[in-house]
């Protein structure tokens, strides 16, 4: 049995990743893990960690030979501390890429001060499966890669509050529990004890108070501020996650587009990384036609274009069914695709596309002097020659044709161009970091599903003046003041300049089809607001976690959150979420209905 000690009187002079060459002939406290244990020729060697990284300490039988067993009786992950002297490494034993490489620690005294049991998986391995690693996220979070997240996102914070503080923004916390308002996801609700059948929800982003807040003269707002939402999770989706959420009276679009750059920049050098401002600017409509998506990655080319007049000309059927009913044909041309694409990643590709609706993927094969497909009898020299001009095609290429409707072709063919970018390794040569505004977005869109228009982005942004005409007629034609950043082809911030105009709002609200009563029955207390004086306001909401996790390389913005949940909602370090007893229950007036 190993003893326990207590620390006692000991205090730490430094931490194990700051003990350097200057400490040379000084005696030391050190705290920490026991990381790796080496034992050579009867002198045991051990790598001390803690946050800063490690250190080698030494248990030599010169010292006393009861030190040295305890050194060797010593096992991974046990908390220790130890009083030693520092010497310099004997010659040829430095490591270099340790910043402690040149220095270890002979120990004179040590405490135990925790046991621990062999770890579920070695803390120096990179392939983990990822339920091991969340259900014991503690010891996770002791690796080198989760400590430089965790430090890092900690230092985009503070620059973040610094920054904004500067710019003359107060940070005012904001409720979570708040009234149910449809938003755009799911509401996470919270029963009211006090107030029998009623619920809260959990705020699915600060919107309407950081509005209200304008209305209260706070004039620059932020927060980072944790948002909750109910909805199907991704790797860049969770259910709880972080925004730098801002707002700003007497602004126009370009004001919040202008903050939001520096910001951008100040957060990116606390991780040594320069972006390049002003960020490119491309149009809602730009972004679909070209990229297939409202969150173009730039960084490569790829792009869509827009066949259909030549497949009016064809023989195909196909093409001809599509376009009888509205639909559209586009293309995309692969640099010598016709050999790096076989007929089986073809027929991947197919089923791939179908994936996202689309009916089928026609391939065109450009040689020297001809092209190859089964779908080429359809059509004319003419229009061959047509395609390859406007594709810009080369011998050695391949196009990769589908027609749907609208939404399914960009949608899928946007994906595809996404994938494909990923399997050629296109881009493995690009610039890190690409920035992106997406702006004049709709106000509306049509949902096929739901079968009526609503809010492209949310309720409550503005329209652009001159397309308030079209509000009642054709109200998809409707452009709005919302803007969107884009960082390599994930969207990571979205934002609007707000209505203020009450009856302009309330008009809003009747295009989508809401009733007198049910707005406000939803939205009363911003109706009623809005008659107060309130000024001219817009804002803007970054996804801190996304753009910590693409800032620091990461796949997923699980790795940037301390304690994720997985794809299924769930904690798997505290078992959330779980039942409650019936107590609970009754105490909610809630019966379940098992
Ligand atoms: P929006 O809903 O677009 O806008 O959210 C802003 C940004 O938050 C990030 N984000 C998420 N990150 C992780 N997990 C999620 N489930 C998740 N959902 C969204 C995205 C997104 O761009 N109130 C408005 C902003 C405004 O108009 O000022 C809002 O919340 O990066």
């Amino acid at each position: 049995m190993t003893k326990i000690e207590g620390l006692g009187d000991w205090k730490r002079t430094q931490y194990c990743g700051e003990v350097s060459d200057k400490e040379i002939g000084n005696t030391v406290t050190l705290m920490g893990w026991v990381r790796t244990s080496r034992d050579h020729g009867g002198v045991i060697f051990i790598d001390l960690w803690d946050k800063t990284g490690i250190v080698q300490i030494v248990f030599s039988p010169q010292v006393s030979a009861e030190i040295h067993s305890r050194g060797a009786s010593l096992k991974s992950e046990f908390v220790i501390a130890i009083k030693g002297n520092v010497r310099p490494r004997p010659q040829g034993t430095e490591n270099t890429a340790l910043p402690t490489g040149k220095i270890e620690v002979v120990v004179d005294e040590m405490k135990v001060l925790n046991e621990s049991e062999t770890p579920p998986f070695e803390l120096d391995e990179e392939q983990i499966g990822e339920e091991v690693r969340l259900k014991y996220r503690y010891i996770d979070l002791r690796r080198e890669r989760m400590q430089k997240n965790l430090l890092l996102r900690h230092k985009a914070t503070q620059e973040t509050r610094k920054f904004l503080t500067e710019k003359g923004f107060l940070e005012i916390e904001t409720p979570f529990l708040a009234r149910s308002t449809p938003e755009g996801a799911r509401d996470y609700l919270i029963p009211s004890r006090l107030n029998p059948y009623s619920f809260y929800a959990l705020t699915q982003s600060p919107q309407l108070f950081k509005q209200l807040l304008m209305v209260g003269g706070a004039d620059k707002y932020f927060q980072l501020v944790r948002c909750f939402r109910d909805e199907d999770l991704r790797k860049d989706r969770q259910p709880e996650f972080t925004q730098i959420d801002m707002e700003m009276s007497f602004v126009e679009k370009e004001d919040i587009m202008e903050i939001s750059e520096s910001l951008m920049k100040r957060i990116f050098e606390t991780a040594g990384h320069k972006i390049k401002t002003p960020f490119t600017k491309i149009t809602y409509d730009e972004a679909i036609s070209r990229y297939g998506v409202d969150k173009p990655d730039i960084r490569f080319g790829l792009e869509l274009k827009d066949i259909t007049d030549i497949a009016k000309q064809t023989d195909l059927k196909i093409f001809h069914q599509v376009l009888e009913k509205g639909g559209i044909v586009k293309a995309i041309n692969v640099s010598g695709g016709a050999e790096t694409l076989s007929i089986k990643v073809r027929n991947d590709l197919i089923e791939y596309i179908k994936g996202f609706g689309a009916g089928g993927l026609a391939w065109i094969e450009v040689k020297a002097d001809s092209c190859h497909s089964p779908i080429v009898k359809y059509f004319k020299e003419e229009q061959l020659n047509r395609l390859k001009e406007v594709l810009g095609t080369k011998a050695g290429d391949l196009i990769l044709i589908v027609a749907d409707n609208k939404q399914i072709t960009n949608t899928a063919l946007g994906s595809l161009r996404m994938k494909l970018a990923e399997d050629l390794g296109l881009l493995k040569d690009v610039e890190p970091f690409s920035l992106v505004w997406v702006i004049d977005f709709p106000l509306l869109h049509y949902s096929m599903e739901e079968n009526k228009l609503e809010f492209a982005h949310h309720p409550f942004t503005s329209p652009v003046e001159e397309d308030l005409k079209y509000l009642d007629s054709e109200p998809e034609k409707v452009k709005s003041k919302a803007y969107d950043v884009v960082l390599n082809g994930t969207e990571i911030a979205s934002g609007s300049i707000r209505l203020h105009n009450r009856a302009l709002q309330e008009q809003v609200f009747k295009t989508v089809g809401l009733s007198k009563e049910e707005t406000e029955e939803k939205f009363g207390f911003l109706l009623e607001a809005l008659k107060y004086g309130a000024p001219p306001h817009g804002g803007i909401a970054f996804g801190f976690d996304r753009l910590m996790a693409i800032m620091m390389g990461e796949d997923s913005i699980r790795d940037v959150i301390a304690f994720p949940k997985t794809q299924k909602g769930i904690c798997l370090t505290t078992k959330a979420p779980s039942s409650v007893n019936e107590k609970q229950l009754k105490e909610l007036h809630i019966k379940l209905d098992k």
